[in-house]
């Protein structure tokens, strides 16, 4: 709360650099003013929209240059969604470490088009809310995460990979620790994985008090520490500040470290074009994130600053016309908009009512009868309710925490419908309660033709607890009575006769089985989360404007047992620090489904269309050929800057004269210039040089990882009644038995052949391409699949290996479980 941002880093007055403002989060400008609510990730991964990805991201960008934001605290791929009940997976974009990837490059790709520095969050193994954070749970440690350095690789920092490749200016370390060592402190996981192997060359920022050592983070690779503090909350003690500057004077902390940590930071800062005065004005942000009122504190959380200046100058940065960023966001919400069922092709609706009634109805003057249920089909009490999106009351637009935002508005279902029905011809009854009157007044069930009930299930970061939930949901049912009142509507609409949609605003899977089977269920719709534009992306998909092309981003599961031991929240803690082992390796979601025979409600991929898309003519064209290795590590003649090693003379230090210290504000100055020679345990090998690793050498891994060696192509045509966009989606499963030789990899001799190693999944996500297909028009979608895609990693080589004898099967279809063709490579 020093500045105006939730993050903001002093500037350095002296050599020219301004303080940067650093704002949550992955779905707008968090705590602001006359900025979008876009949809959140999890509807942007529902889209498995390139363009769309690129484009929120943009938006998103420009949003955050227009407020005199610096660098945005987004995209989360991490949780990637081990556990579908994680309170925070719908910040990311699906269960997937592909499509995680391909979502978080292409936002990144659209907020650093923009000149802001994007932050992909938070590294590594945050996967559920629970135990994240020291302190917070009344723990003094906060959980680990103990992972497997094949699955770390194949699942978690896959799309941590894709987004250094991206060029992500920012890396948050996460809270929790990853292997007993938190992962802001984890130098194998910062220095090594992240630095080395991932070639990144940003700087690596902690999440809010996710650091919890001083010299031990500098030395592991923590470039910035946020917000400042050390141990607790705005206390103003800082494990860095003065003693960062001291453990540098007396010769504990290199300088290098210190003078690599800067150039990191300024780095970014030149390489996002911030020094373009025209672009940046370094006036700071034109909000204040502590205060609505226009007046405040720039800053708040120190007791000395007492001038009340003007901090909110409430700029509008949603674009107009056809710039307005509404445009976008109603896109991806529609586009992210699941058809899970569809019987008797009952969506679209007509405006005019149900088309082969509306006919005889007309006939008779009657009107077609519509009755809208369900608390989250209305606006409740305003979407801004409560703080950080804190409760879950009228439509859920988003999930609660720092990952939400204000909503400038929002088009509730309800008033989208109302305005969307032709009134000549449709009679609305509404009840946005999940309590209807249905007891006292029978009628308004029974005189229905159609009822639309709604429902949902939300979740949040773990500092708010709302209805019992702490962040993590307590199991995947829908919320607040919804399963009820949906059985009841689709049991009594029309006295049994009358058709029910369902409309579930989610923010992952929800178990549908309670009344998936009822006669009177006959469609029913995942709008996920979407945002300011909800009421109006619904209608665009329920009338048919939009025909649905949404897919799932996770399987639905008929119960949460179904997903595996390793999918369930620990709520209590297991031991003093509590440890979560990711013992099921590389199977989480579909993975595990696939591999255990597992019938799933609806697969991930899934999702109908008013249209019907045919495959045909595919083609499997050997670009390379297959080599168990990727060629060693590119040599580089570039070496990093070099300055001078001299430590400074301590007086330069200390706090020039005449300088008005704010209380709680961190300073590096020392009040003293008398040094003392420390006496830092350094751990076991710390002198020992470490060889580059092989799987490196550019940014997001050794560049060979990313040669094509196959392409792929199929044609897909529309052979339906109406035009429609449909998800190509490519699933390659490895040879069954791994060709390693001991002749050709000695030291595999070492190992032993554990189902980590040998074991493949039944397939894994390696491509799609969402194509716009007119009526009868035909498309040939074309992938790439590169050496990453087709290799494991494998821990005794401590590089990615391709499997060279035997061959991959490539299927493409529509879902992970609707293949439609099947090649070789
Ligand atoms: C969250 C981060 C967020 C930060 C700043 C933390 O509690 O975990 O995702 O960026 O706060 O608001």
């Amino acid at each position: 709360m020093m500045g105006l941002s939730v993050g903001n880093t002093g500037p350095a007055i002296n050599v020219g650099f301004p303080g940067l403002a650093l704002q949550d989060g992955p779905l707008g400008i968090r705590s602001s003013d006359h900025a979008t609510a876009f949809p959140a990730g999890i509807t942007v991964g529902a889209t498995w929209n390139k363009e769309l990805m690129y484009q929120r991201g943009k938006a998103h960008g420009l949003e955050a240059r227009l407020k005199g934001v610096n660098v945005l605290l987004g995209p989360c791929v991490g949780p990637l969604g081990r556990m579908p009940a994680g309170g925070r997976n719908w910040e990311g974009f699906g269960a997937d470490p592909y499509l995680q990837g391909v979502a978080a490059a292409e936002t990144i790709k659209g907020i650093q088009s923009e000149g802001i520095m994007a932050t992909i969050k938070h590294y590594i193994g945050n996967e559920q809310e629970h135990y994240r954070q020291a302190h917070e749970w009344a723990l003094p440690n906060a959980l680990s995460s103990n992972i497997g350095d094949r699955t770390l690789h194949e699942l978690y920092l896959w799309p941590f990979a894709d987004a250094v490749r991206a060029g992500v200016a920012s890396v948050m370390c996460s809270y929790q620790m990853t292997n007993n060592s938190y992962s802001c402190g984890n130098s194998k996981l910062l220095n090594g994985i992240l630095k080395d192997e991932l070639g990144f060359q940003g700087f690596v920022q902690s999440d809010w008090l996710a650091q919890r050592s001083g010299v031990g983070t500098a030395l592991a690779g923590l470039d910035m520490s946020m917000p400042g503090d050390g141990l607790f909350w705005q206390d103003g003690q800082s494990l860095w500040g003065p003693e960062l500057t001291r453990s540098v004077l007396n010769g504990t902390v290199p300088l290098s470290r210190l003078n690599d940590m800067v150039t990191r930071i300024v780095a970014a800062w030149y390489q996002l074009g911030q020094d373009n005065e025209t672009l940046f004005d370094r006036k700071g942000p034109n909000f204040s994130s502590w205060t609505n009122d226009e007046m405040g504190h720039i800053y708040n959380g120190s007791p000395d600053d007492t001038e009340l200046v003007v901090v909110n100058h409430y700029i509008d940065v949603q674009g107009t016309g056809e710039e307005a960023h509404s445009i976008i966001a109603r896109k991806v919400a529609a586009e992210g908009i699941i058809l899970l069922k569809n019987e008797d092709n009952i969506l679209p609706l007509s405006r005019d009512g149900w088309p082969s009634f509306a006919k005889a109805a007309d006939q008779l003057g009657m009107k077609y009868r519509v009755g809208i249920f369900g608390e989250d089909a209305g606006e409740g009490k305003g979407p801004n309710f409560c703080v950080d999106r804190g409760c879950n009351q009228g439509t859920l637009g988003s999930g609660w925490g720092s990952g939400a935002v204000e909503f400038p508005y929002l088009i509730s279902p309800l008033a989208a419908l109302k305005k969307a029905f032709n009134p000549d011809k449709v009679y609305v009854t509404d009840f946005p309660t999940n309590a209807p009157p249905f007891g006292t007044e029978p009628a308004i069930l029974k005189d229905q033709d159609m009822c639309l009930v709604f429902a949902n299930a939300d979740s949040g970061e773990g500092f708010l607890t709302v209805n019992s939930i702490r962040g993590d949901r307590n199991d995947l049912n829908l919320q607040k009575g919804t399963d009820q009142l949906i059985t009841e509507v689709a049991t009594r609409c029309g006295d049994g006769n009358g058709k029910t949609v369902v409309v579930i605003h989610s923010v992952g899977p929800v178990i549908l089985e309670n009344w998936f089977n009822i006669t009177g269920v006959k469609a029913i719709i995942l709008a996920n989360l979407p945002g300011q534009e909800s009421g109006n992306a619904l209608v665009d998909v329920l009338f048919g404007d939009v025909n649905p092309s949404g897919k799932l981003p996770y399987t639905i599961g008929k119960s949460l047992d179904d997903y595996g031991e390793g999918a369930k929240i620990l709520y209590y803690p297991n031991t003093p620090i509590p440890q979560q082992n990711f013992s099921e390796g590389l199977y989480i979601d579909y993975r595990f489904f696939d591999k255990y025979g597992i019938e799933p409600r609806y697969e991930f991929g899934y999702g109908l269309s008013y249209t019907t898309f045919e495959y045909s003519l595919m083609s499997t064209i050997p670009v390379k050929s297959k080599s168990l290795l990727p060629p060693a590590r590119p040599e580089t003649d570039l070496s990093p800057p070099k300055y001078s090693e001299e430590i400074p003379n301590p007086s330069t230090a200390l706090l020039p004269s005449g300088f008005r210290k704010l209380k709680k504000f961190i300073y590096p100055y020392l009040d003293s210039s008398d040094i003392k020679k420390g006496n830092f345990q350094y751990p076991d090998g710390y002198g020992t040089v470490q060889s580059p690793s092989q799987a490196g050498g550019g940014e997001g891994g050794n560049p060979s990882l990313y040669d094509i060696h196959v392409n792929v192509s199929a044609d897909v045509t529309n052979i339906g009644p109406v035009a429609g966009a449909e998800v190509v989606q490519l699933y390659v499963s490895y040879p069954r038995s791994p060709p390693i030789q001991p002749a050709i990899l000695p030291q595999v001799e070492a190992w032993k052949f554990d189902t980590d190693m040998t074991d493949f999944p039944v397939q894994v996500l390696r491509g799609f391409e969402k194509v716009f297909l007119e009526k009868g028009e035909t498309k040939k979608v074309k992938f790439s699949l590169t050496r990453r895609d087709l290799s494991y990693w494998d821990v005794m080589q401590q590089n990615w290996v391709m499997p060279t004898s035997g061959s991959y099967t490539i299927r493409v279809g529509s879902s992970s479980r609707d293949w439609r063709l099947k090649g070789e490579y």
